[in-house]
Parts: C-alpha cells; structure tokens; sequence
C-alpha cells in the first residue's frame, strides 16, 4: 500500500516529466460496451487503505499518464478510448467490473510487449503501485467512488494544493496547443486568469452559468473549498 503523499504526487511527476512529448499512435479497435455500475459517489467518506477509490487514487493516474494531448484525452481519442472521467472510461476503457484480467485497460497497461503497452515506450510504464490502484479498483467493482479524508481546507497554498489538483484533473484536457474550451492551465500565470475571470471556481463549484468542471465529475467539497480561499487570499503563486 502507497502512503498517502507518494500516492498523489506520483502520477504528478510521472505526466508532467516522463510524458509530455509524446504522441500515440496504433490500429484502431472496436471495443464492447460494458455494463457501467451505478453511480456509488458520495462525500464524507473517510478513506478505507483497503479501497482503490476511482476519483481518488484511479483518475489522477489516468489524467496524467493517459489522458494528455495526442493521446487519449478527448479530443485525440486513440483508438476511441477517452480516459479523462468515470463515464468516459466506463464507456470507452472496455473495463469488466470485478474482472481486472480481462479488462482491456488492465492489459494493456501490464503487457509485456513494449509494442503494446501503454503507455507506449519510450514514456514508461506504470509504476508497479499505480498497475495495482487500478488493479484493486477494478477488482473491488470499478464503481465511481471517492472518500474525503486527504483533504484539509485550512491549506490552499499553489505549489502545494492548487497546483496538484490542476495537474490531477483538469491538465489532461486544458493544456497544449489546443485546449479544451481555450482554457489554458498548464502555467500559474494562466491558472490565475481563469481564477481572476471567476471562471475557475464558477465552474469546479458547478455554479449557474459556467460548463460543470472537470468534466464528467464534481471535486470533492474540501478541493472545492481550498480553491475558494486561494482566490479570495489573492491567487498567490505560493
Ligand atoms: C475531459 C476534459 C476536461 C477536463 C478533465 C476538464 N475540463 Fe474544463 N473544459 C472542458 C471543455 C471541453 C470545456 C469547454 C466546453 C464547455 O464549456 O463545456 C471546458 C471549459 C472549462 C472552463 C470554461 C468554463 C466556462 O463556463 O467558461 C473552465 C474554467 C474549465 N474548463 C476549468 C476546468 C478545471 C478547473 C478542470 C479541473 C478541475 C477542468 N476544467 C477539467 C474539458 C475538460
């Protein structure tokens, strides 16, 4: 089991440094659809260390390492596979609740055959932790399911807090030549416009008016709430 800290940053470091250049090409696939399982998400859980949590543990891993620009972010869509969100993955990651073997994301990222492998060389592979997050979650149902208790609202400091949600959720659609929505958010300073246009946490507090962010899914409160007081202290790059 990862500790908590090593667990978030990760996939952080593993997206921005290993594979930011890379693009991806292979034979288009047609993949069944699976059964998606209801929607199980809910907040003030507490975290259980025996539990993958998808919104968590999953989709950070997923936005960062899968879900760049040219890769399987929306707008690129090798191989019809978009890994930016539960539905978008449920739909198009040909994931087998409970069967982790058979799942053609869990394949894919444990093949021995660097040729198939994702991510493909010369980005590397999955650290042996973030194989078994994905793993577990499968095993346990792959059900759309976070807990609460990695958060504190008293910290809300840039490097610290905003950044690393940034890059988590939003960074595999709103960075590169063309992102989503023209929303750039791949530097503090362009964090800042969006923050100081009020489109920032208009759109991750869902608030009337603004497009629901990130897509396909809602922050937990506590990320919502850090948002909040860093721009109310004055989006300091701190
Ligand atoms: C799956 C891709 C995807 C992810 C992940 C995503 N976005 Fe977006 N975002 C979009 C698209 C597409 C648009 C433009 C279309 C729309 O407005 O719905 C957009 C629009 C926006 C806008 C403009 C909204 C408005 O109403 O002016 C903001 C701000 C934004 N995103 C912020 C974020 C933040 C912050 C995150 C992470 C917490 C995030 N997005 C995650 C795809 C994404």
């Amino acid at each position: 089991m990862l500790k908590p800290l090593s667990k978030y940053f990760l996939p952080l470091f593993s997206g921005i440094i290993l594979f930011s250049t890379i693009s991806c090409k292979h034979e288009p696939e047609t993949l069944p659809d699976p059964e998606i399982p209801i929607d199980t998400i809910t907040t003030g859980i507490p975290c259980n260390p025996d539990t993958s949590y998808f919104q968590n543990d999953v989709l950070p891993i997923l936005i960062s390492s899968c879900a760049m620009s040219g890769c399987h972010d929306a707008a690129s869509a090798q191989d019809g596979v978009v890994l930016i969100s539960y539905q978008t993955v449920m739909t198009t990651g040909d994931v087998r609740p409970g069967n982790p073997g058979n799942s053609e994301i869990y394949e894919k990222i444990t093949d021995n055959d660097p040729e198939d492998r994702m991510p493909p060389p010369p980005m590397q592979a999955l650290s042996p932790d973030q194989i078994e997050v994905i793993r577990k979650w499968i095993a346990q149902g792959a059900k759309n399911n976070r807990c609460d208790s990695r958060c504190d609202t008293t910290l809300f400091t840039y490097s610290g807090v905003i950044l690393p949600i940034i890059d988590n959720y939003c960074k595999g659609c709103h960075s590169g030549a063309t992102p989503s929505g023209n929303v750039n958010l791949d530097s503090y300073a362009a964090v800042r416009t969006a923050a100081e246009s009020g489109r920032l946490y208009g759109s991750v507090a869902h608030l009337t008016g603004y497009s629901p962010m990130p897509q396909g899914g809602k922050l937990s409160d506590c990320n919502i709430t850090q948002i909040r007081k860093w721009i109310e202290n004055g989006t300091p790059n701190d």
